[in-house]
C-alpha cells in the first residue's frame, strides 16, 4: 500500500469509530479523576457518627484539680480512660496537685493546669475541668469536642448533688480559645466552692453558650457515681471579708496572673493509664486575699 492509501484507510477508521473514541477518552479521564480525588480524601468516611467523626481530629486535655485524694485518683483514672476510649475521644489526663499549705484553690489549679497543657501537651484543642470524685456511668454522656460553646457534662439534672440552673461545676468542657478568652477562672477563691459560679458570669459576659446533654435514660441517681466519702469534709470556712468578696464578679484575676510554681512533674501509670501529675505550689498575697488561710497561726499578729 502506498502512504496515501494508509492515510485514507486510517481516515475511514476514524470516521467510523469517532464516537467510540470520544466516549473512550471521556471514560479514561473520568476514572482517573475519581481515583485522583478519592486519594486526596483521607478523612474518616463515617460522617454522621459523632464520635468517629471526632476521632483523630480533636484531643481533650482533662485537667483535674487535686489534693490528698489518691484512693479517688486510683479509681478515676482507669474509669475515665475506658469511658473515653469507648467514645473514641483522644485524651490526656493532667492532675494538678496543690502542695502548698494554703486552702484548696480550684480556680488557680485549673489555670495552672491549663498553662501546663498548653506548654507540654500541645495537641489538645479542648479542655475538660474534671472533679476527681465524679465518675460518668452513662455512655451517652458525650465528651466530644464542643465547638465554640462550653459543654456542661455534670448538668444539674444529672449531678447527684447540685441542681440549680446556673450550676456549671463538676465537669465542664470548653475549647482552648474560649477558655483563654475569658481569662480562665478567678484566683480569689480559697476554700470550697463558688469559683465555678464566678466562671459562669465570665462565660455569660463572653457570650459563650453553655450546652448540656440532651435527653438521657438516666437521672441524678444513676448518671454519675460520686465517690466523695462522707468522711471527707468540705472546707466551707469563711474568714476576713471572704464571704462578701466571693459574691462579686472578679475582673482582675485569672489565667494571666495566676501566681504559682511547678515544683515537679511525675508521669504516673495507673492500670495502664497515663497520667501527668503536676505538683503546684500556689502563692498567696495576703494583702489581697487574706482568707487563703483562716487558721489562727496565719492571722496577722495584731489579731492575736
Ligand atoms: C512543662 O513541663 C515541665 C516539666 O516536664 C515543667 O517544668 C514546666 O513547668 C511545664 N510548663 C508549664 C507552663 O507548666
Ligand atoms: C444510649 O443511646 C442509645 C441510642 O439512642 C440507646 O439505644 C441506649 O439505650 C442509650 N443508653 C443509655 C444507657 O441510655
Ligand atoms: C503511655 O506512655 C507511654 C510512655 O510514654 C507510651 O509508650 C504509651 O503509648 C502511652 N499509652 C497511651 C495509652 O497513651
Amino acid at each position: 500500500m502506498r502512504p496515501s492509501a494508509i492515510l485514507i484507510a486510517a481516515k475511514n477508521v476514524i470516521k467510523k469509530f469517532k464516537y467510540f473514541f470520544i466516549g473512550w477518552c471521556f471514560t479514561v479521564l473520568g476514572i482517573s479523576a475519581i481515583v485522583y480525588f478519592s486519594s486526596l480524601d483521607n478523612k474518616p468516611k463515617l460522617k454522621y457518627d459523632r464520635y468517629k467523626r471526632e476521632d483523630g481530629h480533636h484531643k481533650l486535655c482533662l485537667i483535674v484539680p487535686f489534693r490528698d485524694r489518691f484512693e479517688e485518683l486510683l479509681e478515676f483514672a482507669p474509669h475515665i480512660t475506658k469511658f473515653l476510649d469507648r467514645q473514641r475521644v483522644k485524651h490526656h489526663i493532667t492532675v494538678v496537685n496543690q502542695i502548698d499549705e494554703f486552702r484548696f484553690n480550684r480556680g488557680s489549679l485549673i489555670n495552672a493546669g491549663f498553662k501546663f497543657v498548653l506548654a507540654n501537651i500541645t495537641d489538645c484543642d479542648y479542655i475538660g475541668m474534671h472533679d476527681v470524685d465524679l465518675l460518668p456511668l452513662n455512655d451517652n454522656i458525650s465528651y466530644a469536642y464542643p465547638g465554640d460553646d462550653a459543654f456542661h457534662v455534670a448538668s444539674p439534672n444529672l449531678h447527684p448533688r447540685y441542681h440549680y440552673q446556673t450550676f456549671i461545676g463538676g465537669i465542664l468542657l470548653i475549647n482552648r480559645k474560649q477558655f483563654a478568652s475569658v481569662n480562665g477562672l478567678s484566683n480569689r477563691y480559697w476554700g470550697w466552692g463558688m469559683e465555678d459560679d464566678e466562671l459562669y458570669l465570665r462565660l455569660k459576659e463572653g457570650k459563650i453558650k453553655v450546652l448540656r446533654p440532651g435527653k438521657l435514660s438516666t437521672d441524678i441517681t444513676n448518671s454519675f457515681r460520686h465517690i466523695h466519702g462522707p468522711k471527707r469534709k468540705r472546707d466551707m470556712v469563711r474568714c476576713f471579708n471572704q464571704a462578701r468578696v466571693n459574691m462579686k464578679r472578679d475582673r482582675l484575676t485569672g489565667l494571666n496572673n495566676v501566681n504559682y510554681g511547678v515544683t515537679s512533674v511525675n508521669s504516673l501509670v495507673i492500670d495502664n493509664c497515663n497520667v501527668s501529675l503536676v505538683n503546684v505550689e500556689l502563692y498567696c498575697d495576703r494583702q489581697v486575699t487574706p482568707w487563703c488561710s483562716c487558721g489562727v497561726s496565719s492571722f496577722p499578729t495584731f489579731f492575736r
